[in-house]
Order: structure tokens, then sequence, then C-alpha cells
């Protein structure tokens, strides 16, 4: 048994922080303390108003971090059977008060020095430049956290990848701890994450399966049940799968490349029905009830965005590629070329409705995050639409998300500055935050997001749509994505001057019965 009483989660983002006070949470005896060099990003953490927008995750955040609330969780036997039996209401029990078990800090060396664990989930984009840019994986940063640790962790300590990564990156780190402290054991673990951004909390609270690979040595058999130890604390051991470290690494890259590919799958398909007047939400809702096939992501749409469905097909391309199966590489680039031909084929759509010239005319985006309850703006299909729009020369295109900031859309559109100017105060894109002024006087609203203040009511539903999409990053997808030149068929339904940051949606049901607390801003709040 190697007693873990200290964990250092290196990266403080949408997996990093979340999965640490999930894990802080549930094992009150642990010290949990998140590192990352971003001192903006530690100080929201630590603050009142968290740098990310997860349902669930203040309360989670409040009770580890800020200790002192009662909250109630399943009783060790409620486990078991919510484990055994599926739906039975699980006993539970009442935690006492407690002690703050989670922290936030930018002190990257001397947290990882009192570390018995590391768990490593740092950003891995894809490449930019040099060999294999645009598909292969950046792994500067990872290598950079991981020469942090080789430099000052204590002996044994158990290093976790939790970050996605290509086939083989334990190797890696292995290399790089026998470069910097030859001859000490550190053991390598995979932990690869499967959270979907907007529904983090619950994913991380009720996960399908905790995938934990080790080397076939003890001490790689004896890190891998420390790491499991952690999770049976919530998860039932019936979903913790401890398998191979390589076939670890390489289960995250295959779910979201079969995942993508569904959707890709069902786009195509998409394109077929608009030619020849079939119903691709017909075709869905059938093939979908075939058991082999199941109905999810099967709904036909702008195609998948976020941070992780592309650039981890891109890798998995490249990987394919450098291991000499050109093949394979090709089938899965297929993918990604159908989800780029998807978002084109949407715009070009828009364009032709709008008789095929977008000069003078003012375009209204709802939405620009990838998906609903995300603030990410990373990686969101409205970018390519609002490029190909601004091929067109349109006289403006307004921008309104409610939960992504003005500077998040600013940073990603920064990509089309040089060719559009859409940085500039005169330049043709705004971001707008009242979604009336957004839509005042335009030609044309895209809802590009699903959130559901952008649902379009019954009454107002055009009697047939010209066009229709989702939103996808790997949750269940739901909403509409409507082309409408008639601005009455579009209803927002909250009032005119939504908050720029809402408050959080309501944790599931399940979920907030057994978390009691409610958050309050205190009235002399200093961040409000
Ligand atoms: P992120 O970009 O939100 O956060 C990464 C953080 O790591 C940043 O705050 C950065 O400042 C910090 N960092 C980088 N190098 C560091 C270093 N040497 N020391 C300390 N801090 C450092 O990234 P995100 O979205 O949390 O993703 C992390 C990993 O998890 C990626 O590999 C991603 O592919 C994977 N993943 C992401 C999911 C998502 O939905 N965002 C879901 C599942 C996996």
């Amino acid at each position: 048994n190697v007693p873990i009483r200290t964990v250092c989660c290196i990266g403080a983002g949408y997996v990093g922080g979340p999965t640490a006070a999930v894990i802080a949470l549930h094992n009150p005896h642990i010290r949990v303390i998140v590192v990352d060099r971003d001192q903006k990003r530690i100080d929201a953490w630590k603050g009142r108003h968290l740098p990310i927008h997860e349902p669930g995750l203040e309360d989670v955040v409040r009770i580890a971090r800020d200790g002192g609330a009662e909250w109630r969780r399943r009783s060790s036997v409620g486990q078991a059977r919510a484990g055994a039996i599926d739906g039975e209401t699980p006993d539970e029990v009442v935690e006492p008060r407690r002690q703050p078990n989670l922290f936030f800090s930018t002190a990257c060396v001397e947290t990882i020095k009192e570390a018995d664990m590391c768990l490593i989930s740092v950003n891995t984009p894809t490449k930019k430049r040099g060999v294999g840019a645009g598909r292969a994986t950046d792994m500067a940063a990872f290598e950079g956290a991981c020469r942090d640790v080789a430099m000052n962790a204590k002996p044994g300590c158990i290093l976790v990848e939790k970050s996605t990564v290509p086939c083989k990156t334990g190797q890696l780190m292995k290399d790089i701890m026998e470069a910097h402290r030859p001859g000490v054991v550190f053991p390598v673990l995979s932990n690869p994450e499967f959270l979907s951004e907007g529904t983090a909390v619950r994913d991380l609270m009720q996960p399908d399966r905790v995938v934990i690979g080790c080397e076939s040595t003890i001490s790689g058999h004896r890190a891998a049940a420390a790491l499991a130890n952690l999770y049976a604390a919530w998860v039932p051991r019936s979903r913790i799968a401890p398998i191979n470290i390589w076939s670890s690494e390489l289960c995250k890259l295959a779910a979201n490349a079969m995942l993508a590919q569904r959707i890709s799958s069902i786009n195509s398909i998409s394109a077929i029905c608009e030619r020849t007047g079939a119903d691709v939400g017909e075709i869905a809702k059938s093939v979908g009830m075939d058991p082999r096939i199941g109905p999810q992501f099967l709904k036909a749409g702008l195609g998948f965005g976020g941070s992780c469905f592309r650039k981890d097909i891109a890798s998995l391309t490249y990987l394919s590629e450098s291991l000499g199966l050109p093949e394979v590489a090709a089938y899965w680039q297929q993918v990604l070329t159908m989800n780029n031909f998807q978002r084109d084929r949407f715009a070009r759509n828009v364009i032709a409705t709008l008789n095929n010239s977008l000069r003078g005319k003012k375009i209204t985006i709802l939405g620009y995050a990838f998906k609903k309850n995300t603030g990410d703006a990373r990686e969101s299909p409205a970018l390519d639409v609002i490029r190909i729009l601004l091929e067109e020369g349109p006289k403006s295109i307004s921008i309104f998300d409610p939960l992504c900031s003005e500077s998040d859309i600013k940073r990603e559109l920064s990509v089309l500055e040089q060719e559009f100017a859409v940085c500039k105060p005169e330049g043709p894109v705004e971001v707008l935050s009242d979604p009336y002024v957004a839509c005042a006087d335009s030609n044309a609203v895209l809802v590009l997001t699903d959130w559901d203040m952008f649902k379009i009511t019954e009454q107002a539903k055009p009697t047939k749509p010209e066009s229709s999409a989702d939103s996808y990053d790997g949750a269940t997808p739901s909403g509409l994505l409507r082309i409408t030149s008639n601005l009455d068929q579009v209803n927002i339904s909250k009032p005119p001057t939504p908050p720029r940051t809402p408050k959080m949606s309501p944790l599931p049901a399940d979920l907030q019965s057994r978390l009691l607390p409610e958050a309050v801003c205190p009235a002399d709040c200093t961040e409000c």
C-alpha cells in the first residue's frame, strides 16, 4: 500500500480544476493542491468567481476549498448497491463540517516537492508550426511539467498522465525522469479524463469508467492501486478498470475518434438528405433505434467543436502515419474532412439564402461557444462560419453569447485579424452583451450554440426549416440551428439584458440531494 497524503495537480484548467476538486471533495483526509503558472487563473480559483463555468462546480469547490459546510454523500453500502443495481436510491450519510483540503497555488516547485502523487493535466494542443504542424500534439507544456516534476519530486512519487497524449508518452515521461534522476523509481500511470465540458461535475461524480493504465511491474501495480483507492472513495470498484498503460493512452484517442466519427457519419447523410428530400432527423431516429447502433451522437448539425475532438483525431492520424500506417491515417482524416465540409456547407447555405451576397447586410450570431453550458470559446464551429461569411464582405457581424467573454471571443477571432481586421473597433465584427441589440436590424440570425435561451417556440417555428444543425463536443447533443431572415421566428426567451455571467444552472436532482449548501455572494463581495 502506497500512502497518499498530498496530491499535486499540475494545470488548473477545464480538466485539472474540476478533477482535483472532486477528488478533494471525496477524500477529505488528503490534501489536494492545484498549481498553475497562470497567476490570474489561480487567483480566480481562489476567489468567489471561478475561472471556468461548470454546473455544480461552485458547490464542490466551496465545500472542499472552504470547508465548513455539511454535505450528504452515499454511504459505502449505498455506493456498492448503486454500482450493482442501476437506478436504486442509495443510502446517504451526512458528512460533518470539515477542514479545507483543496488549495490553489502558483508555487509549482514547492508543491511538487511535497507531493506523493502528481497529476499532470496541462494543455496538449495541436502543434502550430514545425514537423507535424496542424496534426501532431504540441507536447511543450507537458514536457515542461514533466521536467518540473523530474527535478523536484521526492523518490517514489507517482506520476499520473491526465492530459490527453499520444500513445507511448509514458515512455517519454520515464525517459525525462531517468535523464534528471537516474536510478530513482517514479511509477508512471495513465489516467485519461473522459469528462465533457458543460457536464464536467456530473461526469466526474458518476463516471462510466475510470481507466488506470500501469506498467506490469510491482511498483506499477502498487501505484495503480493507490490511485484506484482515491477514486474508490466515490466510484464503485466495478467501474475502475486497471489496464495496460499503452491501451490506456490510446483508448482516450480511440473514444473521441469514434464519437466524432458518428457525428461525421450522420452529417454525411444529412448532405444526401438535403439533395433528395429525405429527413435526416427521421433517419437518425430510425437508425438510432437499432440497439447495435444506439441514439447518441447521431444528430446532424454544424459538426463537432471544442478543444478535444479535432485535436485528438489529428493526433491519431499523425500517430498512425508515424507508425507507417497511412491508410489508417486517411481513414480518420476523413472524419475531420467531413466536419469541415459541414461548416462550409452551412455557411454557403446562409449566403445562398441571402441572394448570394452579403454586401451591406448585417448578420447576427447567437451563441459562440461550441455547446451550451460552457464559456469555452476554443475551437468553435462559429469561427469557420464567420470566416466564410466575412469573405462575402457583410456590413457587420454581431455576436452574442451568454457565457463567452468578449476577450475570449476576440482572442479566437484574432486568427482572422490580418485578413479582415476583426479586432479593430471599427472592424466588421462586434461582440455584444445584449441579444436584442445584437439582433436589431439584422438580415439573418444564426443560432450557432444550443443554449436553451435561443430555443425557437412552437408558434414561431417556420413550416419548413431551411437548415438545421447542432453543436457537439462529446456530450449529448440537442438544440437547433436555423437560418432565418425573419426575426419573428426567433424567440430569445430571456429578458433583454441577461447577465454576462449568468448564475450556474442547478445541479441535476440526484447530485443536488448530495450537496446541500447554496453558494451566496456576501453583500460586501469585492469581486462582484
Ligand atoms: P487548459 O488549457 O484549460 O488548462 C491547462 C492549464 O495548464 C493552463 O492553465 C496552463 O497555464 C497550465 N500549464 C501549462 N503548463 C504548465 C506547467 N508547466 N506548470 C503549471 N501549469 C501549467 O486545458 P484543459 O482543457 O484543462 O485540458 C488539459 C488536458 O486535458 C489536455 O490534454 C486536454 O486534451 C485534456 N482533456 C480536456 C478536456 C476538456 O473538455 N477540456 C476533456 C478531457 C481531456
